[in-house]
């Protein structure tokens, strides 16, 4: 299979083409040397869009696993019924009726809105992300994605001084309490299943480069006081996110978004969440170790 990336018109991203992915994902599994090329296009590009293709949510987790093991998501009500793995982003309620604004689902998806990479605040966080479109609304609701190697590379020299070995805390009690409304508060047990962790904000891989790990997960900065800490956190996220380093994806039914999250960040862009409807089909690929940083 001669599997081509076209790099996208925009600082970072690339369109898969050249692999039948819905026929290769029905099969046994993915061709090893595939799998090589496409998690080798996913580190050069950051962002992998597959276009046109229905792709069934047993081929989702069959893709999915080619490139690790799935996540679980915390909260079971979001899990497809029929795959564990596979969690139902949608604004469709079980009743079949749009949500409204302000109810708990609707909250939790605007909640992603916040720029963000996916699974920060475990101890092994995720690889990447696998987002496929089932339904997209026709304005809005597109997903950014920034780059951090390139913020990190670009960082003016103040705060290239400011970040050297700095450890952020992720957690997430703090970015579901800081949802946009009103959620559940997290039970004693699944707060002690995700207490806070520590990873550098300078993170290092495996080629040699570096990039920025931060978002929506971060609580605060380790061994540093919560406005002090804030200020540096909310200072390098506006300059990581500036347009020079954003992609931003406009969905079409049956897009499937592969996107890496150990160097970028990414986020929701609003659209008309009680009027029109969103589905979309989410699998996340765990990470295998924990993110390590200039000792
Ligand atoms: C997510 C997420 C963005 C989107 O599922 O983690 O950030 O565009 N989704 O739905
Ligand atoms: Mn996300």
């Amino acid at each position: 299979m001669d599997i081509r990336f076209e790099p996208l018109d925009a600082p970072l991203g690339a369109q898969v083409v050249g692999l039948e992915i819905g026929a290769v994902a029905a099969g046994t599994g993915l061709d090893d040397g595939v799998v090589a090329a496409l998690g080798h296009g996913l580190v050069d590009h950051g962002v992998l869009v597959f276009r046109g293709e229905p792709i069934s949510p047993a081929q989702l987790v069959g893709l999915g696993r080619a490139f690790g093991e799935l996540e679980i998501l915390p909260e079971p009500e979001k899990r497809h019924p029929d795959h564990p793995e596979i969690f139902d982003l949608t604004n469709v309620r079980p009743d079949g009726d749009v949500v409204e604004r302000d109810e708990p689902q609707a909250v939790f998806l605007r909640g992603t809105e916040r720029w963000h990479t996916d699974s920060s605040f475990r101890a092994v966080p995720s690889l990447c992300t696998m987002l496929y479109a089932v339904e997209v609304p026709e304005r809005g609701g597109e997903t950014e994605f920034a780059d951090m190697y390139r913020a990190f590379e670009e960082l003016p020299p103040g705060l290239r001084d400011a970040v050297a070995g700095v450890r952020l805390v992720h957690s997430y009690a703090y970015s579901r309490a800081n949802n946009p409304g009103e959620l559940e508060p997290m039970s004693e047990e699944e707060l002690a299943r995700y207490p806070p962790v520590a990873h550098p904000l300078v993170r290092c891989h495996p080629d040699g480069r570096r990039s920025l790990y931060m978002g929506g997960h971060v609580a605060g900065v380790e061994g540093v006081g919560d406005e002090a800490g804030r200020e540096l956190i909310d200072q390098i996220l506006a300059h990581a996110t500036g347009e020079r380093f954003v992609y931003r994806h406009r969905w079409r039914a049956d897009d499937l978004v592969v996107w890496d999250n150990r160097s970028t960040l990414h986020r929701l862009r609003p659209y008309d969440i009680a009027g029109t409807r969103r589905v979309m089909r989410r699998v996340t690929v765990a990470g295998t170790e924990a993110p390590t940083g200039d000792s």
